[in-house]
């Protein structure tokens, strides 16, 4: 009698530490996506807010909130309003990318035509909104700012 019991306690401990095995397996990598997969691979994530960066010319602080009195961020807070920002720009493109440049005749190229962040912002946290005076050079085309000098847009024009 006391023998089982004992086996029937060290199953049932058994359970409980398989249990909290696989809810630490289960258990996202990131609290708070709401537009980009929630199984998404860190470095999948990285290459993604890497990119927000460099098409906006801005740093991670433009979109995510300092924790008080320190000085990493609180990626998973919204508290920062430009992050609500990107999350419709987000929505925006996937909803233009899905409905306008779904071309499986480019995927049979080899190409793959979509609108990023990049092909509106240029480098630029506010996209210029009219074209540069005749004369001047517009926002520069073709690889990001770094792979070539002197990228991203002129100063914005007062209007
Ligand atoms: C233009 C705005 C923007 C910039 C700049 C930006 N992020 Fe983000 N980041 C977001 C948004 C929006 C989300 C949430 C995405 C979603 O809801 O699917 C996010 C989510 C994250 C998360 C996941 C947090 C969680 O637990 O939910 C991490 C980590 C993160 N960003 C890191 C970074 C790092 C590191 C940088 C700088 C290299 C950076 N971000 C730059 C907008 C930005
Ligand atoms: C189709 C063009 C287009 C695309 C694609 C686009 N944006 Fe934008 N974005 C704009 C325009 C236009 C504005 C408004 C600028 C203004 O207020 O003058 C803007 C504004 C923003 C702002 C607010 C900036 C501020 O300082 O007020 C953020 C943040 C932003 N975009 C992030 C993103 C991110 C991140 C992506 C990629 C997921 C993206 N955008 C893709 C056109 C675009």
């Amino acid at each position: 009698m006391r023998k089982s019991l004992f086996v029937t306690a060290a199953i049932f401990a058994l359970i409980a530490i398989s249990l909290s095995f696989t809810t630490a397996a289960d258990e996202p990598l990131y609290k708070n996506l709401k537009v980009l997969p929630k199984k998404i691979t860190k470095p999948e994530l990285d290459s993604v807010m890497r990119h927000f960066t460099r098409a906006l010319g801005v740093r991670c602080n433009y979109c995510h909130v300092q924790v008080q009195g320190q000085r990493e961020l609180n990626f998973a807070s919204d508290d920062e309003e430009m992050k609500g920002e990107a999350r419709v720009m987000m929505k925006m493109q996937n909803k233009i990318n899905k409905k306008f440049f779904n071309i499986k005749h480019a995927d049979q190229m080899g190409t793959k035509l979509e609108v990023t962040c990049y092909s509106c912002h240029h480098g630029a946290s506010k996209p210029a909104r009219t074209a540069p005076p005749q004369g001047q050079q517009g926002p520069p085309q073709g690889p990001p700012p770094g792979q070539q000098p002197g990228g991203g847009n002129p100063p914005r024009q007062q209007q």
